[in-house]
């Protein structure tokens, strides 16, 4: 029996992304800290959509996480064809408002653990084609974002490593989906402790959950290399593209930096 595996399952995006996915029968394992809502969400999909599903409670930001979600679906004989790399946050402020161990739990959680299971997950994935990776980025891995310096390098990371990674497997039957949502109603701006302004920025222009998960997976299972979820997104970084950086970081960093 097939699987999808979503980091970060337990809220926002994730979750959204669980219901999409369940909606389509698809079996689910779900991944993230929060035990409780992780064992809810679970039960209650189990019981709407007739599907097979789990969950395993832990900190990705810990030492060897990969290997322990990796091993967690051997020891239950969890055959996984979609692997989706959802959970991240942001940390919002001055470069040197946040800790070097808080710099590398978010490193881990945004940059190391994708790669890790990616890799763990790539012999599974080649035996149960078709078979599907989806990463989630960010309209940040298009610019540098002061007041988010470390977040939006990790999501440009994130988006390089899915294209080379599409382009290496292009004949494996396995495809690498990188989605890219702007601001996105979830718990992130309360996480990434963003300023007044973001949050007042994210009022007038942020999407759905629900909205970014249905882009997100159709995009997975059209097998699409690259998408950036709505019209004004998709705007923005066209523009990006277009305009002077440093006109568009001074921009950033007005919404952003809030010391
Ligand atoms: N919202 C936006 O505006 C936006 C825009 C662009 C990209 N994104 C990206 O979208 C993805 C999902 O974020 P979201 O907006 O849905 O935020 P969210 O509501 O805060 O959800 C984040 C998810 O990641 C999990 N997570 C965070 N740290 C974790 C850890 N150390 N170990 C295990 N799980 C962890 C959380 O679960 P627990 O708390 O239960 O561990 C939660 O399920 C992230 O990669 C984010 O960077 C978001």
């Amino acid at each position: 029996m097939k699987y999808a595996l979503i980091t970060g399952a337990s809220k926002g995006i994730g979750k959204a992304i669980v219901e999409e996915l369940a909606a389509r029968k698809i079996n689910l394992l779900l991944v993230a800290r929060s035990e409780d809502l992780l064992q809810t969400l679970t039960m209650d999909i189990q019981a709407r959509f007739g599907i097979k599903a789990d969950w395993l409670a832990i900190d990705l930001a810990q030492d060897h996480a990969a290997g322990k979600v990796f091993q967690w679906t051997k020891d239950n004989g969890y055959a996984v064809n979609i692997l989706i790399n959802n959970a991240g946050y942001g940390l919002s402020g001055q470069f040197e408002k946040y800790s070097t161990d808080e710099y590398t739990q978010m490193m881990q959680v945004n940059m190391t653990v994708p790669v890790l299971l990616t890799n763990l997950f790539i012999p599974d994935l080649k035996r149960n084609t078709p078979s599907y990776i989806l990463n989630i980025a960010s309209s940040a891995a298009y610019q540098a974002v002061p007041g988010l310096t470390v977040y939006a390098a990790s999501k440009a990371f994130v988006l390089s490593f899915s294209r080379g990674l599409a382009f290496e497997l292009r004949k494996s039957g396995v495809s690498v989906t990188a989605v890219s949502p702007g601001g996105t109603d979830t718990d992130f701006a309360n996480r990434a402790q963003v300023g007044a302004k973001a949050v007042k920025a994210g009022e007038k222009l942020n999407m759905t959950a629900e909205a970014v998960a249905k882009l997100a997976v159709d995009a997975l299972f059209a097998k699409k290399t690259e998408i950036i979820t709505g019209f004004v997104n998709k705007l923005g970084a066209f523009l990006v593209w277009l305009l002077p950086k440093k006109l568009t970081e001074t921009t950033a960093s007005g919404i952003y930096n809030n010391g």
